[in-house]
């Protein structure tokens, strides 16, 4: 069985979205089996992140990242990690269908593509290595 690193990123927390995603993992039929709340610190992000260093949108993102509390979930069941991409819905808001969360609840994207509800592990390797940064005790 796997596990995931769900984070919902400021957007959703100052737009109340916390229990919506929860709801959207738990109705899917996955466990959640950690939680936390944090404003998460510039260096924890530039680890999380590490894959973006350098690249243009890397400092505005880590600034967003920054500017409220986030949620860090750890979600666990079979091929967590592709269902909650697929939850999720494409980067863009824009292009994220209908029905994903993304799609659904991304209300900030018309000034940038950053800003859109949730983040998710992209393979088993970096999940083990985010929920390692946001749960050290796991
Ligand atoms: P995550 O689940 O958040 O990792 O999203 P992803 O895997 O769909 O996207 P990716 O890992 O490529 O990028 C990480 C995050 O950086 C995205 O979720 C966006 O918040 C942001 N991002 C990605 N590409 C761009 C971009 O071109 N411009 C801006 N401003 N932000 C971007
Ligand atoms: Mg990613």
């Amino acid at each position: 069985t796997e596990r995931t690193l769900v984070l919902v990123k400021p957007d959703g927390v100052r737009h109340r979205q916390i229990g919506e995603v929860l709801r959207r993992i738990e109705a899917k039929g996955y466990d959640i089996v950690a939680l936390q709340q944090l404003v998460p610190t510039a260096e924890l992000l530039e680890k999380h992140y590490e894959e973006h260093v350098g690249k243009p949108f890397y400092g505005s993102l880590v600034e967003f990242m920054m500017s409220g509390p986030v949620v860090a979930a750890v979600a666990e069941g079979e091929q967590v990690i592709a269902a909650f991409r697929s939850l999720a819905g494409a980067t863009d808001p824009i292009k994220a269908a209908p029905g994903s969360i993304r799609g659904d609840l991304a209300r900030d994207w018309g000034t940038k593509v950053q800003q859109n509800v949730v983040h998710g592990s992209d393979s088993p390797e970096s999940a083990e290595r985010e929920i390692g940064l946001w749960f050290p005790a796991l």
